[in-house]
């Protein structure tokens, strides 16, 4: 079984994943979010830069609708040492959409089949996909399977929502098990594995996954992979390590304030992580708003390393503080 750290846009560069890696480190391959543009930005050529990444395998993503750009990032990539590229065919953002890119150009698929025969044929790089159903009903999936067919796609990372769906709704497990079905290529599922239980339903459903990538789950709960391990009896029961937490937290503290300029970046950075990690903890109400509120940094690492250090872990599947620690 593999476990692949999802690309979550404004959240998992670099920094997180490295303070991943060190702290954790149960991933068995990571994904950039995605490039949207040909010429990378100054964050995006950070984010791909293999000397600041330690979080290894890397695959950088790519969202576009172009052959050419495609290819020419994907050029670059090369050069940088890069032996993948990951198409991202399902950001369901209305922007991305709209424009036909992302889970959009899922809704125009000629145009798709014509892209992918482009890039298959001049791209030196392996190529997976990370792809929703479709953009407005389920009835387009089976449309999308056999355009996937007829590539050579190295991996296809399938988020079974539709792009209309954005994070509503629960995963068509339907449509998912279409794909197992028909598809000889290399499976990944994706979508609210958020805890042991979530995990094992997958398996009973789909007793020969091989492959899962976790996004939102990990960033509530950075321990969650090791915890799912540990059921599997893939590793020894380690439960959850405060020190651990407390040294990947002041990694994504120091790290951001190298990256970034000024205090309020840092902070705000810090602050949508919480969003997530926060419900990791039972209890935290109170010191969670104080890092909401927080406008310094001493402020908001007191509040958060309090958290760490005294707030029960919380179970997933139930919602009930439990203590995890060995
Ligand atoms: C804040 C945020 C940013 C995301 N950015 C990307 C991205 O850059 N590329 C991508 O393919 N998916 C992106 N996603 C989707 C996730 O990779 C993943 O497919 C989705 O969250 C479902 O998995 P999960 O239920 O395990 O979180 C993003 C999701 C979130 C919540």
């Amino acid at each position: 079984m593999k476990f692949y750290l999802a690309p979550m846009e404004g959240i998992t560069g670099y920094v997180y994943r490295n303070a991943y890696y060190k702290y954790f480190g149960h991933m068995d391959c990571y994904f950039t979010p995605f490039i949207g543009n040909k010429r990378m930005a100054a964050r995006e050529q950070h984010d791909v830069d293999p000397k600041r990444n330690l979080a290894r395998p890397l695959v950088p993503q790519i969202l576009t609708n172009r052959a050419e750009d495609f290819l020419l990032l994907a050029g670059q990539l090369l050069r940088l040492g890069y032996d993948e590229v990951n198409l991202n065919l399902g950001c369901p953002s209305g922007t991305v959409a709209a424009r036909g890119r992302g889970a959009g150009f899922l809704g125009y698929p000629k145009e798709l089949d014509a892209f992918l025969c482009e890039i298959f044929d001049k791209c030196p790089l392996k190529i997976s996909i990370k792809t929703r159903i479709g953009v407005n009903a389920p009835g387009e999936w089976p449309g999308l399977l056999e355009i996937y067919k007829k590539y050579p796609i190295s991996e296809l990372i399938i988020h079974p929502r539709l792009q209309r769906d954005f994070y509503k709704n629960s995963p068509n497990w339907e449509a998912y098990g279409q794909a197992v079905r028909e598809l000889s290529l290399p499976l990944c599922y994706n979508g609210d594995i958020a805890s042991i239980q979530d995990f094992q339903g997958l398996m009973d459903a789909f007793p020969h996954t091989e492959c899962v990538m976790l996004g939102r789950g990990i960033l509530r709960s950075p321990w969650l992979a090791g915890r799912i391990k540990e059921s599997m009896g893939m590793t020894e029961n380690k439960g959850v390590d405060r020190d651990a937490l407390l040294g990947f937290h002041e990694e994504l503290l120091s790290g951001y304030q190298r990256e970034m300029e000024g205090e309020r970046n840092v902070l705000f950075r810090l602050k949508e992580l919480w969003s997530y990690m926060g419900d990791g903890f039972a209890g935290a109400e109170k010191l969670l708003k104080k890092i909401k509120k927080s406008s310094r940094l001493p402020e908001y690492r007191a509040a958060a390393e309090e958290i760490i250090r005294s707030c029960q872990i919380r179970d997933m599947d139930t919602a009930d503080a439990i203590n995890l620690e060995k």
